[in-house]
């Protein structure tokens, strides 16, 4: 089965932070992968754009060194990539001087007409001072958007005061704000799963949901990433933006389309509905951990301060037992949990459901487990749903608990793209949909906020915990006490 490629109008990109980690990584990779599959029309560009003194040839070998490094051979073709290092350009500017922007201006000149996007791929703390500078030097066009990266904010003053920024500069329709979670297959196949199927909707309420589990487990450590981790902690890096994101799309109602003002309004109604978590309860509700030395992908591992060479008390581990306060989850709790170190690299969503009412089976049979669709977003992305059948065979009813699986990588022989792939052609296409809007974003520090000022008033400590682990004992109490217990990974 191939998928189907559309072409989108040509473009000009600026990636300010060029050189940077995210632009080497993921940016320059997933716009080569559009390239491969035929997306990119002519005149399209991608402009580099930093403080660093490059050529346009300099920065076409660095380019081409990102390639190498994060694809694999097979798919570097030789044609394809002379075409794409032809659409390479590269400018110095200083974000805070004028220095480069009339260069920035000439280049983007000659490429008036078509879709212009400004990638800030840079500190938030420059996010202003670039937005300025695209404005003094007239660069926006009637086609223009600009794309920015998370962290927005590390709370809800600062987010907002972000967003003030951004937007004395941009108009919201103009504003990309990405969550790269929300690029993911897996997630916009649980839209899929929930509003292309009668199956799962009338029974996805609490009448029938015992409760959700979601769970964002990582292996790497601090991959370098020291000053920024060590003041943002696991709450802000991954429960502020991805997992609430998940949560949204699990718990939101039906939008009456899939237009980006509808599903983001639904969106909204549930971070706006999600109970508070406060001094009175958080520390029932949430666990913070760090990680100790231990091991990893097979070898020792140092523990998180040995790793910053500091003492600290940032989590690096966090789990939240949350309710959603509306008619369709009132009662249902979902737990949320996320971590760096943890036993493997696994992130998924559990739909538990409720237990059967009253078993006609005799003891003989077996426990009767409830069933369990489970939505596994990588690796191996799928969906599972969990059933009771009859163990095959004469001899009496034995009932058995099995998975009907569906692998995506068996069932469909396509290249599953990453995140960015599908989230950078959908600025060009000015399609807001798997964008945050300000208020949603603004929304997830609102319920953030009150559990880091309850942290710090009580001062809940992170607990340790053996890197190659998943994470500290007391996350196992959060959910145990419920009589309930974590998914275990098949
Ligand atoms: C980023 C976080 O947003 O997401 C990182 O800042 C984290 O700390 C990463 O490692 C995880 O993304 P993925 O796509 O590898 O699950």
């Amino acid at each position: 089965m191939s998928s189907q490629i559309i072409p989108v109008e040509p473009f000009d990109y600026v990636v300010f932070g060029g050189t940077g980690d995210l632009a080497e990584r993921k940016l320059l990779p997933a716009l080569y992968h559009r390239q491969l599959a035929g997306q990119l029309t002519e005149p399209t560009r991608i402009i580099g754009a930093s403080r660093t003194a490059m050529t346009d040839d300099e920065y076409r070998q660095y380019t081409l060194a990102a390639l190498k490094e994060h694809l694999k051979a097979e798919e570097l073709d030789e044609a394809q990539l002379a075409k794409f290092l032809a659409r390479i350009f590269y400018v110095a500017v200083d974000a805070k001087s004028d220095q480069g922007w009339p260069q920035l201006k000439t280049l983007l000149d000659a490429g008036k007409d078509i879709v212009r996007a400004f990638y800030l791929a840079v500190s938030p703390s420059i996010f202003g001072d670039i937005a300025d500078k695209i404005r003094d030097h007239k660069l926006i066009t009637k086609s223009t958007r600009i794309v920015v990266e998370k962290p927005i904010g590390r709370d809800l003053a600062s987010a907002q005061a972000l967003n003030d920024t951004i937007g004395k500069v941009f108009k919201e329709e103009q504003i990309f704000r990405i969550d790269h979670y929300l690029g993911k297959e897996t997630v916009q196949n649980l839209m899929a799963l929930r509003f292309a199927n009668a199956l799962y909707e009338p029974l996805w309420n609490s009448a029938h949901i015992d409760h959700v589990q979601i769970t964002v487990a990582e292996s790497v450590g601090l991959e370098g990433r020291v000053t920024y981790y060590d003041k943002a902690g696991a709450l802000r890096d991954m429960v502020q933006n991805h997992i609430l994101q998940l949560l949204c799309l699990v718990a939101m109602e039906a939008p009456s389309s899939l237009d980006a003002e509808a599903v983001r309004d639904e969106k909204l109604k549930v971070l706006r509905s999600l109970k508070p978590i406060t001094g009175a309860n958080v520390e029932k509700r949430t666990v913070r951990g760090q990680y100790r030395a231990g091991a990893s992908a097979g070898g020792p591992v140092n523990g998180y301060q040995e790793e910053l060479e500091a003492a600290s008390d940032t989590e690096t581990f966090v789990a939240i037992k949350t309710e959603i306060n509306n008619w369709r989850w009132a009662g249902v709790p979902f737990y949320l949990r996320t971590g760096k170190r943890l036993a493997s690299r696994m992130s998924e969503i559990v739909i538990a459901f409720k237990p059967i009412p009253h078993s006609i089976f005799g003891e003989g049979a077996g426990r009767i487990e409830a069933n369990k669709l489970v939505i596994r977003l990588q690796p191996d992305e799928g969906v599972k749903q969990w059933l009771m059948i009859k163990d095959p065979g004469p001899g009496g009813m034995r009932l058995r608990h099995v998975s009907l699986d569906m692998s995506f990588a068996q069932a469909f022989e396509v290249r599953n793209p990453d995140a960015y792939e599908r989230l950078l052609m959908d600025v060009i296409r000015s399609n807001q949909t798997l964008f945050m809007r300000r208020d949603e974003v603004e929304a997830a520090w609102n319920w953030v906020d009150p559990i880091l000022k309850a942290w710090e008033e009580i001062g809940q400590k992170a607990q340790g915990y053996t890197s190659g682990t998943w994470g500290p004992s007391q996350a196992i109490a959060l959910i145990e006490r419920d009589g309930r217990t974590w998914h275990e990974n098949d």
